[in-house]
């Protein structure tokens, strides 16, 4: 650990704080934190914080944005503001409304991926690791669904149920990136790989890929594996947490150019300022954070 790393654990116990971070974050920051997930694991972790007086949220604006909506007795703070992932605000509260008057009677998942208001407005959430379990534990034979038109894609195979996507084309610009060209060539380079992709990949993608998997579930899949050698199709700072925790194997990035931009915003210097100053501290109005915590809450109860 480096002095600025020492520093930040030092403030940490001083301030009586957990710092979360999500697996995109980068190698030094994945160092200091309490516990590293997913979204779904994350959210779990924050449902469960207890005995702690402020939460570092290394993540993007709707993952902190759910911690506090989970706790709405605790501080909440996010290193740097700007912090946000633009695949949540393609998906306004209003479109939500205006697709349920249009289709009424069918249910509404919303991916963890959107800002409180709208998932104010959801039945129950889901993320990439559980979307095909939460629509298929529903009643309803029609779901809306977004704003992830990919996951959507990845669920409606393996679902009856119809699945309506709201809204029309929302993506996210990073996993977007990859190209079938990425794929065949690691293809080829590494024949005995295993090719993980993130659904939230091109449906093109997820066909040629061996497995689809959630950032959690490339973890998992890679620490269980048999095989040497895996091939991964999301975010590369997920390939430094793969690399660390499996120094015997060989963990190749699809696509070195896969970088969220906003994850990378937060830095080690603005961690400790944060913990120093107990800023920027994320905050939900009540009445959409008691609108959204039982659809976040449902979700949480249906993964268990
Ligand atoms: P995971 O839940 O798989 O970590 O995905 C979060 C995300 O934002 C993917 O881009
Ligand atoms: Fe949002 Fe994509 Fe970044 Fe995930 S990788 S936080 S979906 S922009």
């Amino acid at each position: 650990m480096n002095d600025l790393q020492k520093e930040i654990i030092k403030l940490k116990e001083e301030k009586n704080a957990i710092i979360l971070a999500h697996n995109y974050q980068t190698g030094d920051i994945q160092e200091i934190a309490d516990f590293m997930g997913d979204s779904l694991e994350l959210c779990i972790k924050a449902s469960e914080i207890e005995g702690k007086d402020l939460v570092v949220f290394c993540g993007v604006d709707f993952m902190a944005e759910t911690a506090a909506i989970l706790n709405p007795d605790k501080k909440i703070i996010i290193p740097d503001h700007q912090a946000e992932c633009p695949m949540a605000h393609m998906l306004p509260a209003d479109e939500v409304i205006k697709a349920k008057e249009r289709h009424p009677g069918a249910a509404v998942v919303l991916y963890v991926n959107t800002l409180a208001e709208a998932k104010a407005e959801a039945d129950i959430l889901c993320t990439s690791s559980n979307a095909v379990k939460i629509v298929n534990s529903l009643d309803e034979d029609t779901v809306l669904f977004g704003p992830d038109m990919n996951l959507a894609w990845y669920t409606s195979q393996q679902t009856d149920k119809e699945i309506i996507t709201i809204p029309e084309g929302g993506h996210c610009y990073v996993h977007k990136m990859f190209t079938t060209g990425d794929i065949f060539f690691s293809r080829e380079k590494y024949p005995d790989a295993d090719i993980l992709v993130h659904p939230e990949c091109d449906p093109e993608i997820q066909k040629f890929a061996d497995y689809v998997l959630s950032t959690g579930g490339m973890l998992k899949h890679v620490a269980e594996s048999p095989k040497k050698t895996f091939i991964i199709g999301t975010e590369v700072d997920l390939v430094t947490r793969l690399k660390r925790e499996n120094p015997e194997k060989t963990i190749i990035p699809a696509l070195s150019e896969a970088i969220c931009k906003t994850m990378k915003l937060h830095t080690l210097e603005k961690v400790k300022n944060a913990l120093l100053n107990e800023e920027c501290i994320v905050t939900v109005d009540d009445e959409t954070a008691d609108n959204a915590r039982s659809a976040v809450e449902r979700m949480i109860e249906v993964s268990k």
